[in-house]
């Protein structure tokens, strides 16, 4: 080989690492030799999707040898009747990363800047530098905050803002680290960024959170026309195979999305699941109430064991080892329990654990506790009832 491809790619791509996504099951399944395997490595949600979905999925209207409604008309009129938008506001994407991407396509080139936060989500970086622009990333909040630590620092976030500014990212809850903000420090920070800025409040896990001040962005697109509010039907909704997500924003912004979205970005069974999805309010909140209930359980098995865990507001937890993570990860694959390392978040002492159903959350702590003791010795494991 005598050209350096390295060498050809644009230089944001050549600084960039590609995502790591969590282990597959079949991979550990063939690697081991064991079935069975838990995997709460990737935010899914482990009652998958309401029977209304896999009911409007056996319709045989579905006819994959057509194009997909490349404008997505009748989810985007549930979407605008439920969420109280207008159409011409959401752009569909598939799934929220894309539209991730296309507003880095529409908004940032080289010789522009996107602002976020230290831990923030991991596609950030690959939009913005895939694009040639360059990213400030402001330095998160310290562990020991009182309010919000491993958050996302407001004032670091705005000091960083210059006029070569032209998109800062928002994780509301963050992935890895599950913070958030409230509605007061939120609508304070855009409201003094300047107009000629694109704020992203990206709120994939928006329906998990149960805190009163937790921000109704949407009720500020008409005060903020620069505000995008991105969402996924990867999570609570569990469709996260099927690729959709969208944004929310004002009817300009929107035009502007639309013009780089790729065509039938969205395919049909996404489309009807997603729309058949927005039915059943009751499955979400039986999803919301069992994530609650998941927190409070590995917050408490955390505190009972002296483990350090961000406070977050997800459907996952980060654990502090409090030592280099890896080894627990490993150990933890060797029980057939899949989690996430995120030590390529610059939290090496970390492990993120998507929270599951009750039984599942208790197979989980067994193994760590059985990881653990063989680790430390001095961390005695404590009953399954503590
Ligand atoms: C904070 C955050 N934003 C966006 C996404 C993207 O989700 P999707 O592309 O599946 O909609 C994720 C997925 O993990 C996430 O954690």
């Amino acid at each position: 080989m005598t050209v350096d491809f390295q060498t050809l790619a644009v230089k944001g791509v050549q600084g960039l690492n590609p995502y790591q996504p969590g282990k597959p099951i079949e991979e550990l399944e063939r690697e081991l030799g064991i079935s069975d395997i838990l995997k709460l490595a990737s935010n899914e949600n482990p009652m998958g999707p309401s029977t209304t979905v896999v009911d409007a999925l056996h319709d045989p209207v579905i006819e994959m040898d057509l194009y997909p409604d490349g404008n997505g008309f009748i989810l985007k009129q549930k979407l605008s009747e439920k969420i109280g938008v207008s159409q011409s506001q959401i752009t569909l994407g598939n799934g929220s990363n894309d539209v991730l991407d296309m507003i880095a396509r529409a908004f940032l080139c080289a010789g522009r800047e996107a602002v976020y936060s230290e831990y923030a989500f991991a596609v950030y970086p690959i939009s913005v530098q895939s694009v040639g622009a360059t990213a400030k990333v402001a330095k998160a909040l310290p562990v020991d905050h009182q309010d919000n630590p491993y958050g996302h620092d407001l004032q670091a976030m705005q000091a960083l803002i210059s006029d070569k500014t032209s998109v800062i990212f928002i994780a509301n809850p963050n992935n890895p680290t599950g913070t958030w903000l409230g509605a007061k420090e939120l609508d304070d920070f855009v409201s003094r960024v300047p107009e000629s800025v694109i704020v992203v409040v990206d709120e994939a896990y928006f329906e998990y959170v149960q805190e009163p001040d937790y921000p109704d962005t949407l009720q500020w697109l008409d005060k903020y026309p620069n505000l995008i509010v991105t969402r996924t039907f990867s999570k609570i909704y569990a469709l996260a195979s099927l690729r959709v997500g969208y944004a929310v924003c004002s009817e300009p912004i929107a035009d502007l999305l639309n013009r780089v979205r790729q065509p039938f970005n969205v395919n049909t069974p996404a489309l009807v699941a997603a729309t058949a999805a927005l039915d059943d309010e009751e499955h979400l909140q039986t999803c919301r109430d069992m994530n609650t209930q998941g927190i409070k359980f590995w917050q408490a098995a955390c505190q009972s064991r002296g483990l350090g865990y961000i406070p977050g507001v997800g459907n996952f937890i980060t654990i502090d080892f409090g030592q280099f993570a890896m080894p627990i990860y490993e150990a933890l694959l060797r029980e057939g329990v899949i989690v996430r390392p995120v030590a390529n978040y610059g939290l090496p002492n970390h492990l993120r654990i998507t929270i599951s159903t009750a039984e599942e959350n208790q197979q989980c702590l067994d193994a760590l506790d059985k990881v653990l003791a063989n680790l430390h010795p001095q961390i005695t494991p404590i009953n399954a009832d503590d």
